[in-house]
C-alpha cells in the first residue's frame, strides 16, 4: 500500500510491512513462510501471507526496497506500516521460530513471541533508515512487542496506541478511524451513497476532531503529538473520481484541524466559508461531495404508500434542496424544500440539492406508488423454514442459473445460512463458490408498508422481483424498496450467488433479509419464526 501525509512539505511514502504483502509474495515466493506460490490478493481484508521473519534474504529484501524508497522521496521520515500483520504463518514457520529462539525471545503476558518477533523486524527496518540519515513512522500496532527506539508512532485504531507512545517519549501522528479520519468512510446515507467499507465520518465529525487528548494535555505530552492525518484507503475507489469525492470537501475540514488552535475552531463558520471553498474546487475541477437529499430511516427510490404517503428530507450540512413533481430535472429555481411532500396519488418525484454557487447534486428520482395491501396467502399446511436449492459453481448474475440442471434440496431454517452452506474464510482460497434459492412464505406480522433491505442477489415477494443487486458490490445494498403488504403469508423467494464483485466476496454477508415498516426507525432481519413453506 501507499499513503502519503505532508509534514513539513514533503511527501511521505508508506511500504507496509511486514503484512500487506501478497503482491511482493506473489513476485517473490521465496520471501514468504511456505514458499508459495502466491497469487496476487484481488480481496479486501487482510492477508495471513506476509514476509517470512525468519528469512534473512527478507531483511536484505527490505533494505533494498528501502533504498529504491529513499532515492525516489527525499522526505526525513519513511512510513513501513506495520499495521495488520497476521502471525498464523510465523507460529508454524521452522524458520521463523528459530529466529525467535536464536533471538532468545519468550512470551509474555503482554505480547506473544511473535508479537515480538515483528518489533524485530520494524526495529531492523528503523535502524536501517536511521543509518540513513532517515526516521521511521509505522502503525500503532508497532507498540506490540516493543516500539523501534526512535520511532513515530501514527494512531489508527483509536487514539490510545498513540497516547500510550507519547507516554514512552514518542512522536505520534493521530489518525483514529473512529473519530472521522478515514475518508474511506460514508459522508452520507449508505443507501443512497456510492458503496465504502462502512463508517461514518461526516464533515462535521471531521472538523470536530481534537488531535491532541487532554490526557497528553494534562501530563505534559502535547508536544509529542506531530500532527494529524486523514487516510483515503483505495478499496472502494474504482476511479479517480470516486477518490476526489470521498477527499473533498473533508480534506477541508482535515487542514482547519491540523492548523488551528482549539479555541479558534467554530464548525458553523467553517461551514459558512465550505461554499467559498468549493467554489475554489470547481476552478480545479475537482469532483467533491455534494450533500443529497436523504429520507429519514434510510433512503429508497421506491416509496410504497396505501393512503397517503410524506416525504421527508435531510442533508448531512444545511444546503438548499429543489424539487420536481412533474417529471422534469429540477433546477435551482424549482420548487424549494420546506416541509414534507405529501402524495395522495402516484407520482414522481425528482429531487437534489444545489449550492449557493448554484452547482447541483445528482437528481435521485423517487417512484411513489399507492399501491393496495397485497393480499396474503391462504396455505392449508405449513412447515417452519424454506426450501433450498443450491449448486455448485461461480454464478456473476442469476440469469445463468436458469441453465443449471443439478440442484441439491434441502430446507433451512434462517436466511443466514444461503451464505453458510460452504463455508467462507478470511482468504477465501480453496473456498467453493456456490448459488443457493431459499423459497417458501414470509409471515408478515401486520397490515403496512414495509420497507426491504438486502444485500443478496434478489429478493422476491409475491412473484415480484423487489431487489435487485444485479451486478453490484454486495454491501450496504443501495437498492432497497417498499411495498405494502397484508398481514399474512407471502411467497418470497432470496437468491444468493457467492462471488467476489468490486473486492468483495458475497459469501462473507450474512444472507438475512431486514424489514422496516414505513412508521419504523430501525430495520430488523426476517426470523426464522416467520419463515414457512
Ligand atoms: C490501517 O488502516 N490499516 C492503518
Ligand atoms: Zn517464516
Amino acid at each position: 500500500s501507499y499513503a502519503c501525509l505532508k509534514v513539513g512539505f514533503s511527501k511521505i511514502p508508506e511500504v507496509d510491512l511486514p503484512g500487506h504483502m501478497q503482491a511482493a509474495l506473489a513476485a517473490y515466493p521465496y520471501l514468504g513462510c511456505t514458499g508459495g506460490p502466491y497469487e496476487v490478493w484481488r480481496m479486501w481484508g487482510v492477508s495471513e501471507e506476509v514476509l517470512c521473519a525468519g528469512n534473512d534474504s527478507v531483511l536484505t529484501f527490505i533494505d533494498d526496497v528501502l533504498t529504491e524508497i529513499m532515492e525516489i522521496f527525499p522526505s526525513e521520515y519513511i512510513h513501513v506500516g506495520g499495521d495488520e500483520c497476521p502471525k498464523v504463518r510465523w507460529e508454524k514457520c521452522p524458520k521463523c521460530q528459530a529466529r525467535i529462539k536464536a533471538l532468545g525471545i519468550k512470551g509474555d503476558d503482554r505480547h506473544t513471541k511473535e508479537e515480538y518477533l515483528q518489533s524485530f523486524i520494524i526495529c531492523h527496518a528503523e535502524k536501517f533508515l536511521n543509518e540513513h540519515g532517515r526516521r521511521m513512522i509505522g502503525w500503532d500496532e508497532t507498540l506490540e512487542g516493543g516500539l523501534a527506539p526512535n520511532a513515530t508512532v501514527m494512531s489508527w485504531r483509536g487514539e490510545g496506541g498513540g497516547i500510550e507512545a507519547a507516554r514512552q517519549h514518542h512522536d505520534v501522528i493521530m489518525t483514529p478511524g473512529s473519530a472521522g479520519m478515514y475518508l474511506d468512510q460514508y459522508q452520507g446515507d449508505s443507501k443512497i451513497e456510492p458503496v465504502t467499507i462502512g463508517g461514518y465520518a461526516t464533515i462535521e465529525k471531521v472538523y470536530n476532531y481534537n488531535p491532541v487528548p487532554d490526557t497528553l494535555v494534562a501530563t505534559g505530552k502535547a508536544q509529542h503529538i506531530k500532527g494529524v492525518q486523514c487516510n483515503n484507503w483505495s478499496e472502494y475507489m474504482y476511479n479517480t473520481d470516486l477518490m476526489e469525492y470521498r477527499m473533498y470537501p473533508r480534506m477541508l475540514a482535515l487542514s482547519e484541524i491540523g492548523w488551528s488552535p482549539l479555541n479558534r475552531k467554530d464548525y458553523k463558520d467553517f461551514e459558512r466559508r465550505l461554499d467559498n471553498a468549493l467554489v475554489r474546487l470547481d476552478e480545479h475541477n475537482i469532483n467533491y461531495q455534494i450533500p443529497q437529499p436523504e429520507q429519514p430511516n434510510g433512503s429508497s427510490n421506491f416509496v410504497a404508500f396505501t393512503d397517503k404517503a410524506s416525504l421527508e428530507f435531510k442533508t448531512t450540512r444545511p444546503v438548499k434542496v429543489v424539487y420536481t413533481i412533474d417529471g422534469t430535472e429540477p433546477t435551482a429555481e424549482s420548487t424549494v424544500y420546506s416541509a414534507p411532500i405529501e402524495f395522495t396519488e402516484s407520482g414522481i418525484l425528482k429531487i437534489r440539492s444545489v449550492l449557493p454557487s448554484g452547482k447541483m447534486s445528482k437528481t435521485r428520482t423517487i417512484t411513489v406508488e399507492k399501491q393496495a395491501l397485497a393480499p396474503a396467502k391462504e396455505v392449508a399446511k405449513t412447515t417452519p423454514g424454506l426450501e433450498m436449492q443450491v449448486t455448485d459453481g461461480m454464478f456473476l448474475e442469476s440469469s445463468k442459473l436458469a441453465d443449471v440442471k443439478e440442484w441439491k434440496k434441502s430446507t433451512m431454517k434462517d436466511l443466514r445460512e444461503l451464505t453458510s452452506v460452504v463455508k467462507s474464510s478470511e482468504s477465501m482460497r480453496g473456498v467453493k463458490q456456490y448459488a443457493a434459492v431459499a423459497t417458501g412464505y414470509v409471515n408478515i406480522p401486520e397490515d403496512g408498508v414495509y420497507y426491504i433491505s438486502s444485500d443478496n442477489e434478489e429478493v422476491w415477494i409475491d412473484g415480484k422481483l423487489l431487489i435487485n443487486n444485479g451486478g453490484e458490490v454486495k454491501r450496504f445494498s443501495r437498492h432497497d424498496t417498499s411495498v405494502a403488504l397484508a398481514a399474512g403469508l407471502h411467497e418470497i423467494k432470496v437468491v444468493f450467488l457467492g462471488h467476489i464483485i468490486g473486492g468483495w466476496p458475497s459469501n462473507w454477508n450474512d444472507g438475512s433479509v431486514k424489514l422496516r415498516k414505513a412508521d419504523a426507525k430501525k430495520f430488523t432481519r426476517i426470523t426464522p419464526e416467520m419463515l414457512v413453506h
